[in-house]
């Protein structure tokens, strides 16, 4: 791949933003300067009427293996100003009032699951995995997942699936309410295309406004907890269990956490 193959490529058609996360060789792991160009185009796309919905996916057998972890130890974003392109995506995804489509094939780790936390709908392949390792990676939860999986799922699944971060496939997506649909691999996106298309031709304004009065309630609390578990984020991000974390991973060895209390 050479240097100029985008990472993230966008197309708009028929009112759909479609975007696709493209970095094959690292099993599609989000970087600064990716944040950067989702960011930009989820904001592009709030401001853009051509856009009646957004659409996210991969490739068959790969979404994303979240962040990228090289990037994390070596360029932290942990400075506020200007805010981390990584935090500029998640605000962007919060605040978007178009409807939010992700179509899920392979691994959704990190961010690969929590951004589906606000999507409207998510269909999923066969092979999808979603993991979040926060814990395992010495960090804390993030997109205030910690309130919407609880929400969602019920204490004690999101406890076990926030403090042990293990992998679940798409039934168990299906059965907390994370995913619409399970469907073949080579079906996922066309499916995901159809029903944006179904959104596309409905009436706008009502569309807008339907998501709005669904997520009203918990509005406030979610953008409050997504900036609490910001901060936290950030220290965490700067530990020595993260780094131990991080390391190990690129080491292809299992962590020790022993020695941190
Ligand atoms: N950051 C940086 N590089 C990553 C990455 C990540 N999050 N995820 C995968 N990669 C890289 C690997 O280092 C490897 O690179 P290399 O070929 O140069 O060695 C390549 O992508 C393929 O990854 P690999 O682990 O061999 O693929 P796999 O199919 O066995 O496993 C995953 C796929 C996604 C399950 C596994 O890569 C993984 O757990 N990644 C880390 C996920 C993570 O912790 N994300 C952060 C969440 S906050």
């Amino acid at each position: 791949m050479s240097a100029t193959t985008p990472l993230i490529v966008t197309e708009i058609k028929d009112g759909i933003l479609r975007v696709e996360i493209r970095r094959p060789d690292k099993k599609n792991a989000l970087t600064g300067p990716m944040y950067a160009v989702l960011a930009d185009a989820f904001e592009a796309a709030e401001r853009d009427p051509r856009v009646r919905v957004v659409l996210i996916h991969g490739q068959p057998g790969m979404f994303t293996a979240g962040n990228d972890l090289a990037d994390f130890l070596e360029h932290p974003p942990i400075n506020d100003d200007p805010p981390p392109p990584v935090f500029r995506f998640l605000e962007a995804f919060r605040t978007l009032t178009k409807p939010f489509v992700a179509a899920v094939s392979g691994a959704a780790v990190g961010i690969g699951t929590t951004m589906l936390l606000h999507c409207d709908l998510v269909y999923a392949g066969e092979s999808a995995k979603f993991q979040l390792p926060f814990v395992n990676l010495g960090l804390c939860p993030e997109a205030a997942s910690s309130l919407l999986l609880p929400a969602l799922a019920g204490h004690a699944r999101a406890a076990e699936i926030l403090l042990l971060g293990e992998p679940f496939g798409a039934a168990k997506a299906v059965e907390i309410g994370l995913v619409n649909a399970v469907l073949p691999e080579a079906s996922v996106l066309d499916h995901a295309m159809a029903q944006a298309r179904k959104l596309a031709a409905q009436p706008a304004a009502s569309v807008r406004l339907t998501k709005q009065l669904m997520k009203h309630a918990q509005a406030t609390l979610v953008e409050q907890t997504m900036r609490e578990e910001g901060r936290h984020f950030k220290a965490r991000l700067i530990s020595p269990e993260s780094k131990e974390a991080f390391t190990a991973f690129f080491e292809k060895r299992k962590p020790d956490f022993s020695r941190f209390n």
